[in-house]
Order: C-alpha cells, then structure tokens, then sequence
C-alpha cells in the first residue's frame, strides 16, 4: 500500500486503531502526518488516542459481534490492535474472508493475546530459551508444578493479564495460596489458568524493538532499534532508557531470538521483544506485536519512534531505527482517584535540561494509573534517566 490518499474522501487510506490509549494515540498521530484518515476503537469515550483522531468509536473490542459490525461499517483498510483484549477469532475470520488486513497478522494478535500460545510458539516450536513454564488450572496443580521442577523461587501470572496484574513471586510454600489467590483476582477473565515461571536471575531486561518493513524492493525486512533497558515495579515499567550497552556476543543472541520470533508471527509492523540478560546468556520473555510502553523513550531518541516506525512499517513504507540521541523515560502516575484532573509543576518539570512531557489527557486517573511520561535526551543515559526522573517527580496530579 505505498499509495497514500486524503483523509476523508473517496481516495482515503483508512486505518482502524483497536485501543487507544497513550500508545495508540501516538500511533495515530503517525498516521495523521501521513493524510491517514483514522478511526480511533476504545471500550470507554474520550479516550486519548479519540481525542486525535478523525472518528472516535466506543464499543466492548472483546465481544466478537460488535467488532464484526464496527469493521464492517467503518471498512477500515488495515485494522491495528493497540491493546490484547481483543476477540482475536473475530479478526481471524475477517481476515480470512479478505474484508480487512489485521496488523501484524490476525494470527500475531490471537498468539499473543494470551501467555499461553506465544509461550508454547517460541519455546515449543522455535526452540528459543525461555524461563522453565507450566501451565495450572488450580491451586493443586500450581502445586505440583513447583513441586515437579519449577522450584522456588518461581512466577505466577494469569495467563490473560498485563502490565503485571495478578502477577507474584513465590519465594516457599507460604506463599503459593497467596500467590493463586493474586492471580484469580487479577486475571482479565475469570476462567483461572496460570503460567507459573521459573525465577530468571538476570543482569538485566531490555526490549528489543524490532521493524519488519517493505524495503523499496518490496521485500520484507528486518531490522533492530537499539536495546532499550528498563525497571519494572510490580510488574508494571516505570522507567526506561536507550541504548543499553551490550556485550556482542549477547546483542547477536537477542537480535536472533528476536528475528526467529517475529519472523514467525510475520506481516508488517512493530514488534516490541522482552528478553532477560545474564551475562552472554539471553532469554525470551515475551513480545507485543505492536509498540511498546518502555518504548516511549523513542519520542526523545530517535529519529523515527517507534509509533511512527509502526505507522511506516503498516503502509508498506520504509523506515530508519537510527538513535539520534541517548535518552530516558519516567512514568508520571495519577496519584489519585479522580477524574478530570489537575497537573501542577509542568513548567518546573521542562525546566530540567533536555525534557519533555508528555500528558495523556485520560478523562479518570487512578493512583496507579499511568497518566504522563517525562523524557530526557543527553550525552549520556546516566544524566538522560536522573533527568527524566527529576521531571517526572515535579509534575504534582491533583483533584481539580
Ligand atoms: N520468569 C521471570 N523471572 C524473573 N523476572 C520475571 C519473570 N517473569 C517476569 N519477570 C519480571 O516481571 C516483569 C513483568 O512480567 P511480564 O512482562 O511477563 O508481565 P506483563 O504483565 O506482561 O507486563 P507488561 O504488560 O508490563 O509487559 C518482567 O518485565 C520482569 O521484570
Ligand atoms: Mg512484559
């Protein structure tokens, strides 16, 4: 689709976004600086890729019926999921019927919605390295998956779950009741399995941002932004820079798991690859067929960020994954429970050399609600995350 039409004609090039939070919402922007008529799909109004986009459309993306009807009425050209929550079959069989092009596949989306099919796809069938697994459907055999190999200290996650929901670690006995309970609690439907992992005691965990893109010889390539390393607490990122430094020989293995997984998952788009790093050793975690939240730190570091190299990569255009500059990202948290919030300290916060802000614009902040990031570019990582986490900590969410 290297032919590109104006928005909101009979020419135009119509792209659907299925969730748009703060990653969508820049995606869609991309796509906007492209003459890309969108349409922006959240389960809850004024969502903030909604408020940018050309048509905003509320409905529940995980019941098939809606979905079908929504695609069928807007006739999308390409359909984006930005989120997993997705009836995933749905889009399956619209693809197969030829009404609409999922992005990357309908396949990417549906293996990697849960744990479970992108787990079994790279370790089972790929053979890349991963932490020791088994799948539990109740506490006894979560049990006596521990018992029968996983050992402690171990994992325990929905398998339908993100950004660290329902996920604990088990350090003995004591705690494996707790940790079920976490995690029946914590899943996005309630039909209980688990994925109970084996402690990786890593170095360090990056991901790997990874392009697959027409070159101008139409072919499909690959290729790789620098590492992005980051912290997560409970699960959940709040801090991340680029590049992190590699040893070669670990570079080499990360780019080729990378490769091997999202060869694999195919079409076209941006993938974000997790990966844990011991010394020259490297792991596969995970990967979102889409951009990534550790990503952001893209808007201050390169040339192209990783929403506009999705938004290439989508339209059969080229891309660079080029660093422009090292760089840092801080999550600004809600803080509060409230809607329509206030942001004080946004002028100190951009008062910190080489920052910038980025605020959502979601209508409902929670304490743990991400609501903002800070960025930071310097001459080094080091001064690029003290900054981004200096700027992150002067902008003050408050109750309106
Ligand atoms: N087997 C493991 N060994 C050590 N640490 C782990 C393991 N699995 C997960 N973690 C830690 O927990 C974090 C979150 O895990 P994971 O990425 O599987 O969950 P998630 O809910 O999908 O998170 P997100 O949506 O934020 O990516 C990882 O980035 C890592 O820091
Ligand atoms: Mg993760």
């Amino acid at each position: 689709m290297t032919t590109l039409g104006t928005p909101l004609s009979p020419s135009a090039t119509r792209v659907m976004l299925l969730g748009s939070g703060e990653l969508g919402k820049e995606v869609l922007i991309a796509l906007q600086r492209l003459g890309v008529e969108t349409i922006a799909v959240d389960r809850y109004e004024n969502a903030p890729g909604q408020q940018v986009a050309h048509h905003a459309r509320t409905i529940t993306m995980s019941d098939p019926d809606q979905l079908k009807a929504l695609i069928e009425a807007e006739k999308p050209q390409l359909v984006v999921p930005e989120i997993e929550a997705i009836a995933t079959p749905m889009l399956q069989q619209l693809e197969d019927a030829g009404v609409v092009r999922v992005i990357p596949t309908a396949r990417a989306a549906r293996l990697t919605m849960d744990r479970e099919g992108i787990r079994r796809l790279a370790a089972e069938t790929l053979g890349v390295p991963t932490s020791p697994y088994k799948f539990c459907d109740s506490l006894a055999e979560l049990q006596a998956a521990i018992d029968g190999g996983i050992g402690y200290p171990c994992i325990v996650k929905p398998v339908m779950s993100s950004s660290g929901k329902g996920q604990s670690k088990i350090d003995g006995p004591a705690d494996v009741q707790k940790a079920w309970d976490y995690a029946m609690a914590g899943g996005r439907v309630s039909h209980g399995r688990v994925i109970v992992e084996g402690f990786i005691d890593f170095d360090y965990e990056i991901t790997l941002l990874t392009v697959r893109a027409q070159g101008t010889d139409g072919a499909v390539q690959t290729q790789f932004c620098e590492p992005i390393g980051h912290v997560q607490v409970s699960g959940d990122y709040v801090e991340s820079w680029q590049p992190h430094p590699m040893s070669p020989v670990a570079l080499q293995k990360a780019q080729d798991i990378a490769r091997a997984v999202t060869s694999d998952l195919g079409g076209q788009g941006l993938f974000g690859v997790e990966l844990f790093v011991k010394g020259e050793q490297v792991w596969f975690s995970e990967v979102s067929p889409r951009p990534h939240d550790t990503g952001m730190v893209t808007m201050t570091t390169q040339w192209q960020n990783e929403f506009e190299l999705h938004a290439r990569a989508i339209l059969g255009l080229p891309v660079d994954t080029g660093l422009k500059s090292p760089g840092a990202s801080a999550v600004i948290y809600g803080g509060v429970d409230a809607t329509g919030i206030a942001f004080d300290g946004v002028a100190q916060a951009l008062a910190v050399p080489g920052t910038d802000v980025r605020l959502f614009g979601k209508p409902e902040s929670f304490v743990k609600r991400r609501m903002g990031v800070a960025l930071a570019h310097a001459a080094d990582v080091d001064t690029a995350r003290r900054n981004a986490k200096e700027a992150a900590s002067r902008v003050k969410p408050r109750q309106a």
